[in-house]
């Protein structure tokens, strides 16, 4: 597929639905290429990255059988620092990005145990990690409890505030000359087995030389897009917590700590402005965004566990919100069997991480129609080879 320049003024060479922070980030390297570029999205900005705690934590989330995708997120967090000094630059906005590190604690002998076989999976997988005593976790991290039996410091793994990541994106796709249109995209329009653009619910038809649907967990519900091209991805349930440090506490942590508990992840996210963001919880629960009780119960009782002295703390929000999974686990990047259609969704966990490097791989097959070598694993039709696969007759 060549990518289309088109002539008419009014219609825009790349149009993303979904103006997430990987529609957004889309767009605005998409513009500075050269495309006439929109964003469809009654919201620009919002999203799952208003819940998300912003861990850029390729190596302490390292899960077995994903590596493939460990690639992506180490070229990703590599990408990170002149990212974000870019972005800052062209907005003027503090993007919260700290270069703080990580230490994932064990609080008993089969937390140990799990840490013990995750630094044995970062030491073959190359992976900068260093195993610390309990004694030289709580030197480090004086807030810990006392009865932590040993941590990983992992220095590679940083944050960014993903909030005021998704408002400077907002700012950087304005200043590049991106159009918003702000409202929902109801149907895509697809006109001689090509997608054509866009109808939104306003009534609007929005043509496009190509159209990327970026829309997060409601990729795959999007009417009008053809069965075999729908994006197989679901919304993983996250509850978030944020809670505040008051200054005479300061500092309270000086990176992020996590710990599993009982079987759940939780982790601790200090910002430079008292913010202490606490998370997630991890649910197949459809499309609900509530709050319950027993999601609010469960990340306090476990984050207490890991540093007592934090129900001292004000609780200044909860929040749910829905990560886009995908059945790999990993993101869907590039064509797909639709001429015209492109999708950059399914990042699950990893969206705030795999930001920049998306926002180049998408630009990159804007502009040529190739997926660069290192986003291949990525392309969705990966999943339609499956389904054709499993389809033919024994
Ligand atoms: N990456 C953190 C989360 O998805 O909860």
């Amino acid at each position: 597929m060549s990518p289309m320049h088109t002539s008419d003024t009014r219609a825009p060479d790349a149009l993303v639905i979904g103006g997430g922070i990987i529609g957004l980030v889309t767009a605005w390297r998409a513009a500075q290429r050269g495309l006439a570029t929109a964003v469809v999205d009654p919201e620009p900005g919002g999203g799952a990255a208003q819940v998300a705690a912003g861990m850029l934590a390729a190596v302490t989330e390292l899960h077995y059988g994903e590596q493939t995708l460990l690639g992506l997120n180490l070229e990703s967090a590599r990408r990170y620092p002149d990212f974000a000094a870019e972005l800052s630059e062209a907005t003027g906005h503090d993007l919260g990005y700290r270069r703080c590190g990580t230490l994932a604690v064990a609080l008993d002998a089969d937390d140990r145990t799990h840490l013990r076989e995750l630094h044995a999976l970062q030491q073959r997988s190359g992976l900068e990690s260093e195993w610390l005593t309990g004694r030289e976790c709580r030197r480090l991290e004086p807030m810990l409890a006392p009865g932590v039996r040993g941590g990983l410091r992992v220095d590679g793994d940083h944050q960014i505030d993903p909030r005021r990541l998704a408002s400077a994106l907002v700012t950087a796709c304005e200043r590049a000359g991106v159009v918003f249109h702000r409202a929902w995209a109801e149907r895509l329009n697809v006109r001689g087995e090509r997608a054509a653009g866009v109808r939104t619910a306003d009534g609007a038809d929005l043509a496009a030389g190509q159209v990327v649907l970026a829309a997060g967990s409601l990729s795959g519900r999007l009417a009008g897009v053809p069965a075999h091209v729908v994006p197989p991805v679901r919304p993983v349930k996250g509850q978030v917590l944020r809670l505040t440090v008051p200054r005479q506490y300061a500092p309270f942590l000086s990176r992020t700590v996590r710990a599993v508990v009982r079987g759940s992840h939780v982790y601790l996210v200090p910002r430079e402005n008292g913010e202490l963001v606490v998370g997630a919880t991890s649910e197949e629960m459809g499309w609900d965004t509530t709050v319950t009780a027993g999601g609010v119960y469960e990340l306090l009782r476990d984050a207490h566990e890991l540093v007592p002295g934090l129900t001292e703390l004000p609780l200044t929000e909860t929040r749910a919100g829905l990560r886009p999974g995908s059945p790999d686990n990993a993101p869907l990047l590039g064509t797909t069997g639709l001429d015209g259609l492109l999708v950059a969704t399914g990042h699950h966990r990893n969206g705030v991480l795999l930001t920049p490097v998306t926002g180049d791989v998408m630009a990159h097959v804007l502009t040529t129609g190739e997926l660069p070598d290192h986003a291949r694993p990525f392309t969705p039709r990966r999943f339609s080879a499956a389904a054709t696969l499993t389809e033919q007759p024994a």
